[in-house]
C-alpha cells in the first residue's frame, strides 16, 4: 500500500486541494468509477465542486456511495439526499450514472441488489469489483463507512455489501465493506476538526488500539490511501 499524508490550514483547504486531486483523477480517465462519502464533512467539497468544477466533462464518472442510512431519499438523513442539494442538482452528469443505495427498501434485500449492482457495473481487479476512488470520513469513533467499532466484523464480510446498525440510534445503514474498499485503486479520507484528532493519532502512530477501529483497517492492497487533514484533526500526529 502507498500512503500519502496531507496536512492542510482548514476545513477550506481540505475541500480546495481534494477537488483538485478528484478534478486530477476525472481527467485522466476514460471512465471513472468513485464511491461517495457521506456525513457533514463531503458537503463543503460537494458545494465547492459545484461552485468550481461543474464545467468539467461528468459524463464518464460513474457515482456510487459507500453507505447510506435506510431512509428514504428526501429524508434529512439521506446521503443521496445531501449528494443531490450541494452537488447533483447543480451539475450536468448522466442520470445513468447515478447509482443510489435504496435507502427506502428493505435493509438486508438493498444490501444484496447494491452488491450485485457492484459486482455487474464495476471492472474487476483479483475478481473483485474495484472503484477508481473510494472517498471516506471517519467518525470520532473510528468508525469508517458504516462500519462502527462494535460491528467491526462487517469489515473483513465476503460479502461486498452488509446491513449496519449506528450504535448511538439504531438506524439500519447498507455499508460496502472492507474487501470492496481494499481493492480500490485510491482510497481518500478527508477527515476535519478537533473531535478526529485522538483517532486520527492512534491510527496514524499504529498505536496498539488501533485495530479496533475500522478506520484503521483501510489499507488497500493494491492502490494509494489518501489522507486529507486539518491541523485540527492532524494535531496529535
Ligand atoms: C455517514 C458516513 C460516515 C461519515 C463519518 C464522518 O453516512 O455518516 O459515511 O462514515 O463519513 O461519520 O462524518 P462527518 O463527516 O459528518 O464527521
Amino acid at each position: 500500500m502507498k500512503m500519502e499524508l496531507n496536512l492542510f490550514k482548514d476545513k477550506n483547504e481540505v475541500a480546495e486541494k481534494f477537488c483538485a486531486y478528484l478534478e486530477n483523477l476525472i481527467t485522466v480517465r476514460e471512465a471513472i468509477y468513485i464511491a461517495l462519502s457521506g456525513g457533514s464533512t463531503p458537503k463543503i467539497v460537494f458545494d465547492r465542486l459545484a461552485q468550481n468544477y461543474s464545467h468539467l466533462d461528468w459524463s464518464h464518472v460513474h457515482l456510487f456511495w459507500g453507505d447510506e442510512r435506510c431512509v428514504p431519499p428526501t429524508h434529512e438523513d439521506s446521503n443521496y439526499k445531501m449528494t443531490v442539494d450541494h452537488l447533483l442538482s447543480k451539475i450536468v452528469i448522466p442520470k445513468e450514472n447515478i447509482h443510489r443505495i435504496k435507502g427506502e427498501a428493505p435493509p438486508a434485500e438493498e444490501a444484496e441488489t447494491y452488491g450485485r449492482l457492484l459486482e455487474r457495473v464495476l471492472p474487476k481487479y483479483n475478481g473483485m469489483p474495484q472503484f477508481d476512488l473510494v472517498m471516506l470520513g471517519m467518525g470520532s469513533d473510528g468508525h469508517t463507512v458504516s462500519i462502527f467499532p462494535n460491528q467491526i466484523d462487517l469489515w473483513s464480510s465476503e460479502k461486498w455489501c452488509e446491513v449496519a446498525d449506528h450504535p448511538d440510534n439504531g438506524q439500519k445503514r447498507v455499508t460496502i465493506t472492507g474487501k470492496v474498499i481494499n481493492n480500490a485503486r485510491e482510497v481518500a479520507f478527508l477527515v476535519t476538526g478537533s473531535e478526529k484528532q485522538e483517532k486520527v493519532t492512534e491510527i496514524l502512530q499504529n498505536k496498539p488500539n488501533s485495530k479496533l477501529y475500522p478506520a484503521a483497517l483501510v489499507a488497500p492492497d493494491y492502490g494509494r490511501l489518501s489522507w486529507f487533514l486539518d491541523e485540527a484533526a492532524a494535531e496529535g500526529i
